[in-house]
């Protein structure tokens, strides 16, 4: 229905979208035996999001070199291609990319961009990596990563960022790396909202200063937030399959990303872990336009929100605009 209107996405973990099957044959190829990763049909395993978040750490426990990221680089990029993507920002983490060493991370960070640069040739797909830090492996690690994406800024580095668990610890913490990020000229975006409640953004916010937010759907339950999301312009970055996947809202015709739009919030809709929540772009856009009719005036509206919010030169962004 909504299929000729290019796509942009915000908000998509490399590795959270490798297909289960690359993620098995990458295992095979290696020897390494993945216990409890996937389930009999061949899916990636885990109820809730904790045990989401372990199964996440398992899978990418097989990805070991660079060649490995450049591999699942272009699998990614192929994926969101097919889904009419022309223009997407993947959260990479240089915490399973050489454990943060700066020189390592260079070496992967080098494979990962000739992929990109060969899959924008073949498929005319564009990929921004944003540099993410993982909230429960605590600041120092934080620190250490913001090292990596200062120190990799550039024309393919554009921002920072921060998953992972986040009822571990307070964005406060976290305020040191963001900084240094800021400082070397990196956009700035922070989970908040998916599970810590309308609180945890307004401290991201407050703390952290990100012009996006990765979920803040729970903004809902707090209108003055809502408001001050209207008049400041931060953008959400929304993943509703992902929230229904994992819990955070029971169905679709309870989540809040209409009510959030049409109340004249800056939403974007993203898929997170593709696989994961056996989702695609695709399939998020079809069961919005089922949930909440809407239609191709919409879908364009959200993804020239989209292009605004991009982590991209003037130039990248008129072409998206
Ligand atoms: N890492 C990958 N997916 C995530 C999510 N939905 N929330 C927090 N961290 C994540
Ligand atoms: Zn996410």
């Amino acid at each position: 229905m909504t299929d000729d209107v290019p796509k942009i996405e915000l908000h998509l973990h490399l590795e959270g979208a490798a297909p289960p099957a690359f993620i098995k044959g990458l295992a095979q190829e290696k020897s390494i035996r993945l216990d409890g990763v996937f389930s009999e049909n061949g899916s990636y395993a885990f109820t809730g999001f904790e045990q989401f978040l372990r199964t996440y750490e398992a899978a990418t426990s097989v990805l070991k070199t660079p060649e490995d990221y450049a591999r699942l680089t272009r699998a990614v990029l192929e994926q969101s291609a097919e889904q009419g993507v022309i223009y997407t920002e993947a959260f990479l983490s240089p915490d399973f990319c050489g454990g943060r060493d700066v020189g390592a991370w260079r070496e992967y960070l080098a494979a990962m961009q000739e992929a990109a640069a060969g899959m924008r040739n073949e498929a005319g797909i564009v990929l921004r990596g944003v540099v993410t830090c993982i909230r429960h492996f605590g600041p120092e690690k934080a620190r250490e990563t913001a090292l990596c994406a200062a120190e990799t800024a550039g024309d393919f580095i554009t921002g920072f960022g921060i998953a992972g668990d986040e009822m571990a610890g307070k964005p406060a913490d976290f305020a040191y790396s963001f900084d240094m990020a800021r400082e070397a000229g990196l956009e700035l975006t922070a989970h908040a909202g998916e599970w810590g409640g309308a609180s945890s953004v307004r401290d991201a916010l407050r703390d952290l200063k990100p012009t996006r937010i990765g979920h803040g759907v729970q903004v809902i339950d707090d209108p003055v937030l809502v408001d001050h999301l209207i008049e400041t312009g931060v953008t959400l970055e929304v993943c509703p399959g992902s929230n229904i996947a994992l819990g955070v809202y029971p169905s679709w015709d309870k989540h809040p990303i209409e009510t959030l739009r049409s109340a004249g919030v800056r939403v974007t809709v993203s898929t997170d872990d593709p696989p994961f929540f056996h989702t695609t772009l695709r399939r998020e856009y079809d069961r919005l336009a089922d949930t909440f009719g809407w239609d191709d005036e919409i879908v364009r509206e959200v993804n020239r929100t989209a292009a605004q919010a991009a982590f991209c030169d003037p130039e990248t962004r008129a072409e998206l605009l």
